[in-house]
This record gives C-alpha cells, sequence and structure tokens, in this order.
C-alpha cells in the first residue's frame, strides 16, 4: 500500500493562505499534518487555519513577508515554540513583481529585485533556517513549487523572463540543497504549468487561451489539487528515495515543446 500518511507531522506552507498553496496545506491536513499558515495578510491567514481545523488538525496562522529575513526567522521560531518541531517545508509563496513584468528593455531594478527576493532569497533562507532543525530530528522534506517558467518559454511568453530566470534559479537550488541535505532531508521541486488558482485575470481571453492551450498536451489548465496530490506525495515516506527531483505538473505542456 502507498504510505501518504503525515499523521504527526508539522508542515510550514507559505503562501498558504489561497491559490496553489493553500490546497497544498489543505490536502498536507487531509494526509494528517499539522499546520502553519505564512503569508502576508492577517486575515486570509487566520481563514486559512480555520479550513485547517475544520479537518481536525492543529493549525498556526503567522502573517509573514517572505523576503524579509527577520520576518523568515520569526516565523520559523514561533513554528517551534508552538510545536516543537518542523517536518515539512513548503516553499511555495511566490510571483512577479509589476516592475519585472515588462519587455527586458523596461524591467525595472526594483522590479527584479522584489521578483529575486520573493522567489529565491524565500527559498534560500527559510530553506536554511529550517535545514538544521530537520537535520537535528534526523529527518525532513522540503518542496520548492518552483514553475516550468524557468524551463522554457512556452506558457510564460514575454514578460517573464526574469520569474522564469529567478524559478530557474530555484530548480538549482533544489539540486544543491538535495546534495548538501542528504541523508536527511530530502529537497524537491514541483513546477506547475498553467494553473487555475481561482483568480481569473483580463489575460485569460477565450480565444487566446485556446491558443495557449494548444501546446498543452491535456488541452485544459490544470486545477490546484493536481499539484496538491504532486507535493503531498513528496512530502512523504512514499517518496522516501527521492529527491534533488524537478517535476513538471503542466499537462504535457514542456514535453510538447522539447518534442518542437
Ligand atoms: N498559478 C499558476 O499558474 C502558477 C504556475 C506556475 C507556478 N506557480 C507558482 O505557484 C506559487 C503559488 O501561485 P498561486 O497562483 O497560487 O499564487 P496566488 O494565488 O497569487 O497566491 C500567492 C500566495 O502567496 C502569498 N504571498 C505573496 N507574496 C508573499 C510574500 N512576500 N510573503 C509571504 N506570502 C506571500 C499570498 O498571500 P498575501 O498576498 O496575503 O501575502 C498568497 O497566499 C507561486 O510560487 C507561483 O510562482 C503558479
Amino acid at each position: 500500500m502507498v504510505n501518504l500518511d503525515l499523521t504527526g507531522r508539522v508542515a510550514i506552507v507559505t503562501g498558504g493562505s489561497q491559490g496553489i498553496g493553500q490546497g497544498i496545506a489543505l490536502c498536507l491536513a487531509d494526509h494528517g499534518a499539522d499546520i502553519v499558515i505564512a503569508s502576508r495578510t492577517a486575515g486570509k491567514v487566520q481563514a486559512a487555519c480555520a479550513q485547517v481545523r475544520a479537518k481536525g488538525r492543529r493549525a498556526l496562522g503567522v502573517p509573514t513577508d517572505v523576503t524579509n529575513i527577520d520576518a523568515m526567522r520569526a516565523l520559523v521560531d514561533r513554528t517551534q515554540a508552538e510545536f516543537g518541531r518542523i517536518d515539512i517545508l513548503i516553499n511555495n509563496a511566490g510571483g512577479t513583481a509589476p516592475g519585472a513584468r515588462q519587455t527586458l528593455l523596461n524591467v525595472t531594478e526594483e522590479g527584479f529585485q522584489e521578483t529575486f527576493d520573493m522567489n529565491v532569497k524565500s527559498v534560500m533562507f527559510l530553506s536554511q533556517f529550517v535545514a538544521p532543525i530537520m537535520q537535528a530530528q534526523g529527518k525532513g522534506a522540503i518542496v520548492h513549487v518552483s514553475s516550468i517558467a524557468g524551463r522554457h518559454n512556452e506558457l510564460s511568453r514575454t514578460g517573464f523572463a526574469v520569474y522564469g530566470a529567478a524559478k530557474a534559479a530555484v530548480d538549482v537550488l533544489t539540486r544543491s540543497m538535495a546534495a548538501e541535505w542528504g541523508p536527511t532531508v530530502r529537497v524537491n521541486a514541483v513546477l506547475p504549468g498553467m494553473i487555475d488558482n481561482g483568480r481569473a485575470t483580463p489575460s485569460r481571453a477565450p480565444e487566446r487561451m485556446q491558443a495557449r492551450m494548444a501546446t498543452v498536451a491535456l488541452h485544459r489548465m490544470g486545477v490546484v489539487d493536481e499539484i496538491a496530490t504532486v507535493v503531498t506525495f513528496l512530502c512523504s515516506d512514499a517518496a522516501s528515495y527521492v529527491t534533488g527531483s524537478c517535476y513538471d505538473v503542466d499537462g504535457g505542456n514542456t514535453s510538447l515543446h522539447a518534442a518542437i
């Protein structure tokens, strides 16, 4: 039988208050984990905690900006004080700053910095703070939510080069962390394709969407649960021999792109 049981394990999920992160937090809770939700907006953090508690798990909300090093340290300290252990870290918070969502000639220094802080600095230092705790416990699993935008330019399009560069850096960190922190800590990444995070955007006009979905083998966007299940597997003992891997969960977009 596949063992996905996470009973008694404590998981920090950054950006766990909505979208993919919320889906991951709830899926981990469904499999027995207690959850720490860490994102900036206190009201949304508490609402997500209530959903975790409704599943019978313990939840701690720590409003956190993952671009801020002191806030990341405080998140780890609060979790230790409340639960006394950290078994799972999901580095999910990320995205593109407006100043980076530009053609390359128009990218601003501020947008570049913000995007790298949000996606790369957060992954680097939160993992650095948590790994020694996992090593002292003898076991731990870290999963970064990266993106296929770091692999190729198919769905990522003009305006996403800086974001793609940041996510490519996350993939490199995944392999290096796995090498340095094995055999105790397993570190993997999931690379979503285009996922419906529950927020429609104006760029998702039907004709544009149709053209973009033609580049996806499964001809549709993914849903949050399709990312959450892969992340949950990677956190579980069922993935005990998986580390340093970057998993595309993109409906076949990368494979079609590579085949051309
Ligand atoms: N959706 C997609 O199609 C897609 C595709 C590939 C990769 N991804 C990646 O998947 C991850 C989640 O994406 P999503 O679509 O679910 O995003 P989302 O719906 O915009 O949610 C982002 C979450 O992160 C939090 N957050 C943002 N900035 C933060 C910060 N500085 N510190 C702490 N928390 C922060 C947000 O809450 P607050 O604003 O309250 O802080 C929110 O909870 C991201 O890393 C993204 O790059 C998404």
